[in-house]
């Protein structure tokens, strides 16, 4: 039996010893391209080659591409677990040419591969072609010599890829395995075709079209090929089983699974085994790549394969989070060909764990409400809309996941219903991931790189530095010339101006040429990957392609910013000190005024955990050693232990920064990391560092914002001054400060109760013998008051304490607030048959302008704004009760 693992490194080897590139598989989220969700195919990381915006380094290469397939337009979440080959994570092995060979030699590489490498019989095999595709059906026959009876031409979009609603796309053959007449289903293109029995193997596509909107489709610049070969499937048909899950890296993770839970994968039990060990396979690689659960855009997706399989976790009886322990398992099975899993896998458990326990809170009563639910659907009837929605939005079950704890049942969500309600929700999700393109066209400085090559970056040593002008770009186009008052963005050979990357801000300076033209730069982005562009102002002359230049870089802002840049990797290296290594990088802010850096963390720091990260940070500042970068391949570096940013995609050869000297062994560094920003000589030239927040931006991830040197100091010296205000102004010494701010407030809140105590006595009249009592008014005993600064909450009380002081009789009392009355009446029980409450309160609302009042024949209150009339309103009572004495 052929291991997984060697037929992944047969296909790479097969095509690298045919010149193509072994080219590492790309990130799951796709670098700069806003329209697609995750990597769902081995071309995505090559779009641009196709199109012509980027040209490759290479004419050919092969790869295997990590690939998500779960939200966005390719979609097989729902089906996981219940079919023999549907993944929301797999590999995809592929080869490419970008305007190299096209259709002969595709299907002659694929054909010796298949039939000779891997002794895949001939009449085993099927291929389709597209209809209208003659030629690919007449090298099939000719290359393989496969009977024109299994080469089916198909006429739907099956045979026409396309990588989504825009990009490249072309016709397609796709290669079917047949499993044998044991297994229900037909070939391509017939009525049983969705049976089991022919499994598409290996897509070949002819890229030849670009898609660019609904209805604009143009030729690409070359024919190119692109391939596809789901590695899950080949391991099937090449180990002899029919389905994807019974190939050896599965039965490792569905035994190690068996295992955890004590559970066998039998029967109804088998689909919670499978599910698990797929979706920890798109949950570990999304986490490694930078995705975070939160609900939003991809992250939600993330939460959403994440707490499914939670929801299967707990359907084979887990009661606490256990899933985060299969992650060693995936690391054994994987962590050899994408080396990313074992660096992340500290952040994995605890991204896992974390988000374990979130659900756990709610899963288990979510769950009962679901079954309280079905117990009272009648047969045949959908769970209504609204019930879905609720365990959305109250138990966090998103939609699928009650979908799928139905489907065992036979029962459906009323979708529709559910839509209906999470529409809303859904327009903030899609806009939440815009992307991370750019207004000016691509193409216009994949242009500029082609022509005037890579921009050699000065920066790291001088700030003031000579090159020549390549490129003026103004108004998303290309120019010739710009003159005083164009805004421009200019590209020169060679500059130190540093431009936005890593978190670090773009440098701003100004640029004199030697035809004496200048030109104000405010900020330098990067484009094209290596385009170091300044975005500037012209201010005197003109300038025009060819000028040389003199380039000077703000260097006050720049040597701020820089100090700002390296605390950032102190603060990093600290973080993962005290707090522990599944800290990573989550983004970063690095600017002349301060630093922000967002890290993965489950709960808020301590102070004592703060103070500890600041201590060290300048502890390293103090030693003062030099910084040291070297230049090596990625791997080398990661090897080496730098860290490295989850989900980035670095050049071939990368910068390493190491800065100070560990504090417990003096031998080994602090801080060593990848990175291409440009940092202080010694840690000393940061001078200070002071955190000067700490808190929460998303689920499982804290921000600390800091200052560092003039900053810091600047943040220090107005802390001091604000505590010696507050101290001269209770006229004591800043030390007494927090007992004498306790004291106080404990003293103004007595006080209070004891004002307001006074108020209510006062204005009942009692505690005082000139405190007039009740009056007479109409045969009953009436207490009328106006009680100054008694809110409406506090008369109620009083009118009971009034009425008890009656025994028989009638209150009515009204607090003014701030020029507004609130109104109080209570009538004894004895009473209630012939004065009511509710009326009398109408009759003394009306007076301070206020409408209605509510309550019961024997206590109403009410209120309204003009508290000014407020005796005039216990006169309007008395005149009430007169009338109706007399009537
Ligand atoms: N892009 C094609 C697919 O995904 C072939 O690689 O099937």
């Amino acid at each position: 039996m052929t291991p997984l693992k060697d037929i992944r490194s047969g296909f790479l080897d097969f095509f690298g010893d045919r010149d193509h590139r072994i080219v590492p598989s790309a990130p799951l989220v796709p670098a700069d391209d806003p329209t697609l969700l995750f990597t769902n195919a081995g071309m995505v990381p090559f779009k641009n080659y196709f199109t012509g915006a980027e040209k490759p380094p290479h004419p050919r290469a092969t790869s295997t591409q990590k690939c998500v397939r779960a939200g966005g337009k390719h979609n097989d979440l729902d089906n996981v677990g219940y079919t023999a080959r549907h993944h929301t994570f797999f590999e995809m092995m592929g080869n490419f040419s970008f305007g190299d060979y096209f259709k002969e030699e595709a299907i002659e590489l694929a054909w010796t591969l298949v039939h000779k490498e891997f002794g895949l019989e001939k009449d085993k095999l099927t291929v389709t072609v597209f209809s209208e595709d003659d030629e690919a059906a007449a090298l099939w026959k000719k290359i393989a010599g496969i009977p024109e009876s299994r080469i089916i031409p198909i006429s739907t979009s099956d045979n026409f890829w396309m990588m989504g609603d825009t990009g490249p796309c072309g016709p397609c053959s796709e290669i079917f395995y047949d499993h044998g007449p044991d297994i229900p289903g037909g070939p391509p293109g017939t009525p049983e075709e969705d049976g089991d029995r022919f499994i598409e193997i290996w897509n070949l596509v002819f890229m030849q079209y670009e898609q660019q909107g609904p209805d604009k489709r143009i030729e690409l610049p070359k024919p190119s090929i692109d391939t596809g070969m789901g590695l899950e499937r080949m391991a099937a048909v090449l180990q002899g089983v029919h389905d994807n899950y019974d190939v050896d890296l599965f039965r490792h993770l569905i035994g190690a699974s068996e295992d955890l839970f004590g559970v066998k994968a039998e029967g109804e039990r088998q689909a919670s085994h499978r599910v698990i060990a797929d979706h920890m396979r798109s949950t570990s690689f999304l986490i490694a790549d930078g995705v975070t659960p939160s609900n939003e855009g991809r992250g939600y997706v993330l939460r959403r394969i994440m707490r499914r399989a939670m929801r299967h976790a707990h359907h084979l009886g887990a009661k606490e989070p256990v899933l985060w322990k299969l992650t060693q398992n995936l690391v054994d099975e994987m962590g050899e060909a994408f080396s990313q899993l074992e660096r992340a896998q500290p952040l994995i458990e605890e991204t896992l764990r974390s988000e374990e326990e979130r659900f756990q809170r709610t899963l288990g009563r979510g769950m009962s409400i679901l079954e309280d639910a079905l117990d009272e659907l009648p047969e045949g009837e959908k769970l209504p809309g609204e019930t879905a929605f609720k365990l959305y939005d109250t138990y966090g079950f998103p939609l699928d996941l009650t979908q799928d704890a139905l489907r065992p049942l036979g029962r459906e969500v009323d979708t529709q219903g559910f839509e209906t309600a999470m529409e809303k929700q859904k327009e903030t999700a899609r806009q939440s991931w815009s992307g991370s393109g750019d207004a000016a066209p691509e193409a216009v400085w994949y242009g500029v790189r082609e022509e005037a090559g890579a921009t050699e970056f000065l920066g790291y040593g001088s700030c003031d530095d000579t090159g020549a002008l390549k490129a003026i770009v103004a108004g998303g186009e290309r120019v010739k010339n710009a003159a005083a008052g164009d805004e421009a963005s200019l590209v020169f050979d060679r500059t130190p101006f540093y431009g936005e990357s890593g978190g670090q801000i773009g440098d701003a300076g100004e640029i004199l040429f030697d035809n004496g033209a200048r030109a104000e730069v405010y900020d330098t982005i990067k484009r094209a990957e290596d385009l170091h562009v300044h975005l500037v102002r012209i201010v005197e002359g003109e300038v025009g392609e060819g000028d040389a230049a003199r380039l000077v870089v703000d260097q006050d802002r720049r040597n701020r910013t820089v100090a700002n840049h390296s605390a950032t990797h102190l603060v990093h290296a600290a973080l993962r000190d005290v707090l522990g290594p599944h800290v990573t990088q989550k983004g970063s802010y690095v600017g002349p005024d301060r630093l922000r850096f967002d890290f993965s963390h489950p709960r808020a720091l301590a102070d004592e955990e703060i103070d500890r990260i600041e201590a060290q940070v300048n502890q390293v500042i103090r030693q003062n050693d030099a910084s040291e970068t070297a230049e090596m391949e990625p791997d080398a570096a990661i090897e080496a232990g730098a860290l490295a940013l989850f989900g980035e995609k670095y050049g071939d050869r990368v910068r390493v920064l190491t800065m100070g000297r560990n504090l417990d062994a003096a031998d080994a560094p602090y801080s060593v990391e990848l990175c291409g920003g440009t940092h202080v000589a010694r840690t000393g030239d940061i001078q200070l560092f002071k955190i000067v927040s700490e808190g929460a931006v998303a689920a499982g991830v804290r921000r600390i914002e800091a200052f560092t040197g003039e900053a810091a100091r600047q943040y220090m010296l107005e802390q001091a001054r604000l505590l010696r205000r507050s101290a001269d102004a209770l006229k004591i010494a800043p030390a007494d400060l927090p007992d004498r701010v306790t004291a106080l407030s404990d003293e103004k809140k007595k006080l209070e109760r004891q004002l307001s105590e006074a108020k209510k006595q006062l204005a009942l009249g009692g505690g005082g013998s000139a405190a007039p009592g009740p009056e007479d008014v109409a045969g009953v005993k009436l207490i009328a008051r106006v009680a100054e600064g008694v809110g409406g909450k506090d008369l109620r009380g009083m009118v009971d304490e009034a009425k008890s002081q009656l025994g028989s009789g009638i209150a009515v009392l009204i607090g003014v607030n701030e020029g507004k009355a609130a109104v109080a009446v209570g009538v004894t029980k004895d009473l209630t048959d012939r004065f009511s409450a509710v009326d009398l309160v109408k009759v003394a609302a009306e007076a301070v302008g206020g409408k209605g009042g509510g309550g019961r024949p024997d206590m109403a209150q009410a209120g309204g704004p003009d508290g000014a009339k407020a005796e005039a309103a216990l006169d309007a009572v008395r005149g009430a009760l007169k009338e109706k004495e007399a009537a």
